[in-house]
């Protein structure tokens, strides 16, 4: 009896696991899977994704064609990029470029003459209060055989940088600038002496120098101090950019890329700085920490992000003359080929004595500096061919 009434109840429950494996099948199965089909479809087809791009597509088409954009759209531009926008924006920005310059990118050759400097710049290597960086200074001789063996490599197109040092003053600085005027009447002198008087300006210009480059480095006031001393001003960086104007220099301006407390809204103010002040050159690169600075321990600008803003550069003034900078370089082994391929159409390599050139160390594990770099522009050549671009030793004017 036993036996009979546990088959019984074994038999009621084979009954109910064959009505729920029943009810599964008609009514959970199809609905799990109806319910991932549409999870799968709403990814795959993600209509607020079109939308961004659509957004993006429409502003990039605005900037291509009025040259600028409020600062809100400048801000969406940036916040909301995707590898998408990225590209179209880059394939755009290298058009305009070769538009107007062809597939050529102009060399500057960069004396770097002396990293004594009276700043301190919290984000700058040399900064005057660096005990640890070993000093030097280029003589007017060293200056000028640098610059004849760039003349000799084919240069036509020189760029003196230095700290702000005291020592080279007008009295020391005109006649090397009148001199190299005089040797090379057919090439351009670029200056990046930092902030001087208009004065000054006046009597480097009247000697023979044609260019000047002085990044404003953050246009909003906020962030300007976050990274400068109180004895610095975006105010009077700005009247120096006015000046230089004025006196009829070409004028290059710029800043860094993920410099620290930078936010995207820095970024738009940066952008509408350099419409307003509408220059021939605007340098950008990335942000790199300096072991012996406040900062070390921030982390590095991106790649992306500096060669994405290059090309919103060359939208906003297609004539610009834009570098593609050893920082770029010195992140990313490809860097420099990347912003050109972002729309950048000059590279400056070093044509500084190889002795000094580890010394003028703004920031870490800058290339070019070893005994490799003695001849930087065979390795820049080489590198433009493999994207299909060359080096175009030429002045390399700014084209109206
Ligand atoms: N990282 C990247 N760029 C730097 N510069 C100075 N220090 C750094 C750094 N740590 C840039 C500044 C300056 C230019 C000559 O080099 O923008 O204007
Ligand atoms: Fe200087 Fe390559 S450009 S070593």
């Amino acid at each position: 009896r036993d036996s009979s009434t546990s088959r019984g109840l074994g038999d009621v429950y084979k009954r109910q696991i064959t009505l729920n494996e029943k009810l599964q099948f008609y009514y959970f199965v199809p609905t799990i899977f109806f319910g991932f089909s549409s999870i799968i479809c709403y990814i795959s087809y993600r209509p607020e994704k079109e939308l961004d791009i659509m957004n993006l597509h429409e502003l990039i088409d605005r900037l291509h064609k009025k040259h600028t954009l409020t600062k809100e759209e400048f801000i969406t531009l940036i916040k909301e990029r995707n590898e998408e926008s990225a590209s179209y924006l880059a394939s755009l920005a290298r058009e305009e470029a070769v538009n107007i310059y062809g597939n050529g990118v102009f060399p500057r050759g960069l004396v770097e003459f002396t990293n004594y400097c009276k700043n301190n710049c919290y984000y700058c290597g040399i900064q005057g209060s660096n005990p640890n960086a070993n000093r030097y200074r280029l003589s007017k001789e060293e200056i000028l055989s640098a610059c004849e063996n760039g003349y000799q490599l084919g240069y036509r197109s020189f760029v003196l940088q230095g700290g702000e040092d005291p020592h080279y003053t007008d009295e020391v600085m005109v006649p090397i600038v009148a001199e190299i005027r005089k040797r090379y009447p057919d090439c351009a002198i670029t200056l990046s002496l930092g902030e001087r008087s208009k004065e000054s300006y006046q009597k480097l210009y009247d000697a023979g120098a044609d260019r000047y480059l002085l990044r404003h480095e953050a246009a909003d006031p906020e962030l300007y101090q976050k990274l400068h001393p109180e004895s610095l001003s975006l105010e009077n960086r700005i009247q120096c950019l006015w000046n230089l104007k004025e006196i009829g220099y070409a004028v290059g301006t710029g800043f860094m890329v993920g410099a620290p407390y930078q936010t995207v809204e820095n970024l738009a103010d940066d952008l509408l700085f350099i419409k307003e002040l509408d220059p021939q050159m605007v340098g950008i690169g990335p942000f790199v920490p300096h072991h012996d600075t406040r900062f070390k321990e921030f982390p590095s600008g991106s790649v992306e992000l500096t060669t994405y803003l290059v090309s919103i550069l060359r939208l906003m003034n297609p004539h610009l003359l834009l570098p593609s900078t050893t920082a770029l370089g010195t992140i990313d082994p490809r860097g420099r080929e990347k912003g050109i391929l972002a729309g950048a159409n000059v590279v400056m390599p070093n044509l500084s004595p190889v002795a000094v050139r580890k010394d003028y160390s703004l920031y870490d594990n800058k290339i070019c500096t070893g005994e490799e770099a003695a001849e930087c522009a065979g390795c820049l050549g080489r590198r433009l061919a493999s994207i299909d671009y060359q080096l175009v030793f030429s002045r390399g004017d700014y084209i109206e």
